[in-house]
């Protein structure tokens, strides 16, 4: 079986031929574009397009990558929720620089940020939970994400005990539960090309000012 998709994955070659990416034109700043971006991606039914991987990089060095949900946008920030003592979470108190990936497939489009990453604040956070469905709110409780349980069972255990605490009542936001924001230094727009000479627009920060520079595939 490894062996078959091995030669498989040799031997498939795909060619990018649907768009081109000039610095020219590309709007002044990285949140900018990643907003017509996206809006190409809804219009053209990319399946997940709010999806991303966040990359973190713990105290002694190692990263780890997971797909989250981009949930908002700022002037030159990304934001995403989840739970502040899973993973990433400790992660990023040990060391807030991160960086997203996103892949659209079907526009043949990479994005790339980098940047360091804050907590959104509590009022903020709040508000956002309040308008998750409350099977989701049930679960922010229920679910210590990226901690070991011994079954699924006991998923369903927390949710019955979340239930019955917050019966008849809002649920409220878990204190270890809320926001976070990139705030974006680099970033890089990839479209793919023909013959592998794709096109590669890198904004920066400098002074305040986003300087765009164009890479080699
Ligand atoms: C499409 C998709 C969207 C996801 N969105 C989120 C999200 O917005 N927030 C989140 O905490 N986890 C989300 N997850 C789950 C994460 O990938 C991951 O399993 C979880 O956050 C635990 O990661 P960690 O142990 O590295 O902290 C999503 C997963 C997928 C596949």
């Amino acid at each position: 079986m490894i062996e078959e998709v091995s030669n498989y994955l040799n031997q498939i070659r795909h060619d990018f031929t649907k768009a081109a990416l000039d610095e020219d034109s590309v709007k002044e700043t990285p949140l900018e574009q990643y907003a017509a971006w996206f809006e190409e991606a809804v219009g053209s039914q990319v399946l997940d397009p709010k999806a991303m991987v966040v990359s973190t990089v713990d105290k002694e060095g190692k990263p780890s990558s997971r797909v989250v949900y981009s949930r908002g946008l700022k002037k030159n920030s990304i934001l995403f929720y989840t739970n502040y003592l899973s993973k990433k979470g400790h992660d990023l108190e040990a060391n807030n620089y991160a960086c997203i990936n996103i892949f659209w497939a079907e526009l043949e489009r990479q994005v790339r940020f980098e940047g360091r990453v804050f907590r959104v604040s509590e009022e903020e956070s709040d508000a956002y939970f309040r308008s998750r469905p409350r099977d989701s709110q049930i679960g922010a409780w229920a679910s210590e994400q990226s901690s070991e349980i011994p079954n699924r069972e006991i998923l369903k255990e927390r949710v019955k005990l979340f239930e019955a605490k917050f019966e008849n009542q809002d649920v409220p936001r878990p204190p270890h539960w809320g926001g976070y924001y990139i705030e974006v230094s680099r970033a890089e727009f990839w479209q793919g090309r023909p013959a592998r000479l794709h096109d590669r627009v890198v904004y920066e920060l400098d002074e305040n000012k986003w300087k765009l520079t164009r890479l080699a595939p």
